[in-house]
């Protein structure tokens, strides 16, 4: 509030006065800019102004590795407004912000404060500096504090065109050249859209378009490095009127920069908010699964996240990976969480990323790539279950190769041979009936009741058998042979007599 005041008061110091700045020519700045510390009205720091560094292994960088820059746009003194494109993979751990700092090389105890992120919000919609909505908001671990001071933020109602404001940061002082070691401030102005036609549709509805044209060549500009960083109106009060975002080189004329226009509604509201969602944060990383084979079909595994609330778009790649480890003929596949493999692919390399998207942002993972090997050898089929297969389904044929009955003994001998298909282990039943000389009757069915023989193999499908002594009549016996599988031969008879001595 002070400062909102007290820039207030001087935010009467008009346009005009950043001629003389401009003319001066000075390279080592911004871009054409000047030493906030022998500027006025800040004459040091710039109070609103913070500058984003990496913490490395929980390690803030020394001297300040500042790659952009931020406002406190909040009287919670702990919320910075900064570009989108700043912190597009970043988890809130690895960034640091810097507050009250001048030079990069000044240490905690001597101005700087530094504070750590908790919380990235970054706008749903923001995927790169040309398609707009390149603002995000960071929550502090605690708040800044005096001599750092918050600045108004800009309303929804569009900064006039000619509006004088300050642009200031760490960034190069020329396009290409390196970050400045001291910040840096200048004064440029609203332009019109018009201005900015040469940009074609790249300039669009939420961006801002400001500069400070010094001659046909040569402008007032931010550059790289000052990204995130604030173009804060000289009005009274001073309001965050924009966010450096992008531009065609640095203070190029005819391409003036290109900021977020935090009074497009939805920046504001963003940077404004009170209810700030932190965006989805990848734990483990994503990951391919499945086997990389053509005729395959692969699974993107988005891995672990804190805060994802949204949904998970899933997009792939393949590439074909040279022996110098470059990638070329890189080519993007159908998206959806699998990726079916085609011969088209053997020897490429895929890769999917999940981007999670929810009200804090969009946040993506990539997973590691797999190289796409040809298709697997068919799977030999399941082994046949143990079916029992019966040796043959071919019956044996059985006939008696010799027989003859003593009239002395009154008994009968015979020889039956056995033939299978499936070999000579075959079994041989043998009956005998006498079918003569039964009285009619009942006591006659009992003398025709066919008897079993006991059967002898002698191997290879030979058999004997023998009979008791029987009583003088026709005998008729049959015998059926059965193999190894168990198929029976047909009935085949032969009637012997036997005779009276
Ligand atoms: N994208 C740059 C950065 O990351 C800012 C570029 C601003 N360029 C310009 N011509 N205004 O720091």
């Amino acid at each position: 509030m002070i400062l909102a005041l007290a820039l207030g008061a001087l935010a009467i110091a008009p346009a005009a006065e950043a001629a003389p700045v401009a003319k001066k020519k000075t390279r080592g700045h911004i871009v054409n800019g000047n030493f906030a510390q022998f500027t006025a009205p800040f004459n040091g720091a710039i109070p609103y102004q913070v500058g984003l560094v990496p913490v490395k292994n929980g390690q803030i960088s020394k001297p300040y590795d500042v790659f952009c820059g931020g406002t406190i746009a909040r009287s919670t003194m702990q919320h910075i407004v900064t570009a989108a494109h700043c912190v597009p993979d970043s988890n809130a751990a690895d960034i640091a912000v810097v507050g009250n700092l001048l030079n990069r090389y000044d240490t905690p105890g001597f101005g700087p404060q530094e504070r750590r992120v908790t919380a990235i919000t970054s706008h749903p919609q923001f995927v790169s500096v040309e398609q707009g909505f390149d603002v995000a908001v960071l929550t502090l671990d605690a708040p800044l504090t005096a001599p750092a001071q918050w600045v108004n933020l800009g309303t929804t109602t569009p900064a006039a065109v000619g509006t004088s404001s300050w642009i200031s940061g760490w960034g190069a002082t020329q396009s290409g050249a390196q970050g400045s070691q001291q910040l840096l401030v200048a004064t440029i102005r609203v332009m019109s859209a018009t201005s900015c036609q040469a940009y074609g549709e790249d300039f669009r509805d939420t961006m801002l378009c400001a500069g400070e044209p010094l001659s046909a060549e040569n402008a007032i500009d931010s550059c790289q490095g000052d990204s995130g960083g604030p173009l804060v109106s000289q009005t009274s009060p001073p309001r965050l009127i924009g966010v450096v975002s992008w531009g065609k080189g640095c203070g190029q004329t005819q391409f003036p920069g290109i900021y977020a226009r935090i009074s497009h509604p939805e920046l504001n509201a963003l940077a404004s908010s009170t209810n700030l969602v932190p965006r989805a944060e990848p734990i483990t990383g994503a990951s391919v699964q499945g086997t990389p084979a053509a005729g395959q079909t692969l699974t993107c595994d988005p891995g672990q996240w804190n805060n994802h609330t949204g949904n998970f778009i899933f997009t792939w790649i393949s590439a074909v990976k040279g022996a110098d480890g470059k990638f070329t003929d890189v080519k993007g596949e159908p998206s959806g969480q699998t990726l079916a493999l085609s011969a088209a692919h053997v020897g490429r390399v895929v890769g999917c990323a999940a981007t999670s998207v929810g009200p804090g942002g969009a946040r993506q993972s990539g997973a590691p790539l797999v190289t796409v090997g040809p298709p697997i050898a068919a799977a030999a089929p399941p082994a046949a279950p143990p079916v029992q297969i019966r040796g043959d389904l071919i019956a044996p044929t059985s006939r008696f190769t010799r027989r003859s009955c003593d009239r002395k003994s009154r008994t009968c001998s015979l020889t039956i041979t056995a033939t299978d298909s499936g070999g000579p282990a075959t079994k041989a039943a043998v009956t005998y009936a006498r079918i003569s000389g039964c009285k009619k009757g009942k006591k006659g069915a009992k003398c025709r009741k066919a008897k079993t023989l006991k059967v002898k193999s002698r191997g290879k499908g030979v058999f004997t058998v023998t009979t008791p002594r029987l009583a003088p009549a026709k005998y008729r016996f049959t015998v059926i042979a059965t193999d190894a599988s168990g198929n029976r031969s047909k009935q085949t008879s032969v009637v012997l007599t036997v005779k009276r001595r």
